[in-house]
């Protein structure tokens, strides 16, 4: 008893119900790989011709009937229809349509086991090459908002607290390392995603006497998988790139998180565009900062989504289990996701601009130059902890008199320690704070200037 779609039928006496048929099918998200399974079939005909199943021409008209499916697409009707378990049930009912019982043939030795751990394979190393690439565009924006802004000083944060100046474009940099390294990231998932399942058959391997070898090379994999149990039920790639999406959310957010304050009225360093913030609907001066907003909120349904298929790979008995169709949503889901918070991130760090003054007054407020009075008394052969203890009792003397350190006279800072010459005031400029940091890594204009230069061949050699 088969349905008119079904793929088997034949050892059932009854048709399946309806709501089973519902629970069961997993066309309306599955359709994504759609194009994917064209390919892998396209080559498994060849394979097939190549294993004597298939005469030449026989394959020719499969390959080509499987270009005319992927020409006509998949109508929108039949994605909500329900006659279809599943993307590989359409192809196939539509190349029967097309070409008949050859259409039948194609499945020899073929199970949708190792066809959709195929196809799945081949979607993510595509959406990994599209977020590898709008990583490449964040990187660029970062790039010219460092080089724009290249001697905009701000306050940097420990504990949220101010704690020392820095360059924006130090800031900029920062933010386009972690992003080097997600870019890594996703280029190994790439690479674990290029070992090819196909003929490893249900479970046990095909009987179909294919050259693996040549299908994995005509599919743009590197390798045939070593073991078709493991093949049929392996997902690591799709973990990997839910954890890789995962750590570039991390950064992201982070990156929103900073943005939201900076562009917040107790920080004033940044102005948003208009056209990248809303308003509300009742207090009329308001302008938030929803876009980013959302990127730090969507990090829940990336993290989640890496946690669903950790949750379901877990203890599921070898080798393909229904469970694992499960995974392809959690992946769909990341990568829209994902890529909707790296366009939009492109889209900010473009478009807002930097209130020059306010990001300098606060960097100059606040005893951000207290370590440098330190420094400036190691030099003067004090210990450090010593220069330290006296640093603070001259932050303190400033606080009292409400002033800056530089603003506090020569009298007053010989009091707390006869050593400090007038040569202390050009040590406690904010210029002199980021020379100081002249190591490689640090905030110095110099060392930023050639990490900038770094960053921009990087870019170009990505
Ligand atoms: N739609 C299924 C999935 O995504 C395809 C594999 C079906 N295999 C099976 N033995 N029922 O996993």
């Amino acid at each position: 008893m088969q349905d008119k779609h079904s793929l088997w039928g034949g050892r059932f006496n009854e048709k399946a119900d309806s709501r089973f048929n519902d629970f069961n099918s997993s066309f309306r998200f599955d359709y994504r790989l759609f194009e994917a399974d064209i390919e892998a079939s396209k080559a498994y005909a060849e394979a097939l011709a190549g294993a004597g199943i298939f005469s030449q021409e026989e394959c020719e008209k499969v390959c080509l009937a499987l270009e005319d499916i992927k020409k006509n697409g998949i109508p929108p009707e039949a994605i909500n229809s329900r006659d279809f378990e599943d993307v590989h049930t359409f192809i196939e009912s539509s190349l029967v349509s097309l070409v008949g019982d050859l259409g039948k043939k194609l499945h020899t030795g073929r199970s949708r086991n190792d066809q959709v751990a195929t196809a799945f394979r081949l979607w993510i190393i595509s959406a990994c090459d599209e977020i590898i690439a709008l990583v490449k565009v964040l990187c660029l924006r970062l790039t010219e908002s460092a080089e724009r802004n290249f001697d905009v000083i701000l306050p940097g944060y420990t504990h949220l607290q101010r704690a020392q100046p820095i360059l924006w474009s130090h800031w900029c940099l920062a933010y386009f390392e972690m992003l080097a390294r997600d870019r890594s990231r996703f280029l190994l998932c790439r690479q674990s995603a290029t070992v090819l399942p196909l003929g490893s058959g249900a479970l046990a391997g095909t009987s179909a006497s294919i050259n693996r070898n040549q299908l994995a090379l005509n599919l743009g994999f590197t390798k045939p998988s070593a073991n078709s149990l493991d093949a049929v039920s392996d997902r690591d790639f799709a973990l990997d790139f839910t954890y890789a999406a995962s750590a570039l959310q991390v950064h992201l957010s982070r990156l929103a998180e900073d943005l939201i304050l900076y562009s917040s009225q107790e920080f004033g360093f940044v102005l948003l565009s208009d056209k990248f913030s809303s308003g509300s609907s009742l207090m009329p001066q308001k302008k938030n900062p929803d876009a980013l907003e959302l990127i730090r909120g969507k990090s829940g349904r990336i993290f989640g989504n890496h946690f669903s298929l950790l949750a379901m790979l877990k203890a599921l008995p070898l080798a393909y289990n229904k469970d694992l169709q499960e995974d392809k949503e959690a992946v769909f889901d990341t990568f829209d996701t994902i890529c909707g918070c790296l366009e939009m991130a492109s889209l900010m760090i473009e478009t807002i601009e930097l209130d020059q003054n306010r990001c300098l007054d606060a960097a100059q407020k606040g005893y951000l130059n207290a370590t440098e009075l330190a420094d400036y008394l190691v030099r003067r052969g004090i210990p450090f902890r010593s220069a330290h203890e006296i640093a603070g009792r001259a932050v303190l003397r400033a606080i009292e008199m409400q002033v800056e350190l530089n603003e506090l006279s020569i009298e007053d800072l010989r009091k707390i320690e006869p050593i400090i010459d007038p040569d202390v005031y050009d040590s406690l400029k904010i210029t002199s704070t980021l020379a100081t940091k002249s190591v490689i890594g640090g905030t110095a204009p110099e060392m930023v200037k050639q990490a900038l230069i770094k960053a921009k061949n990087d870019l170009n050699s990505w």
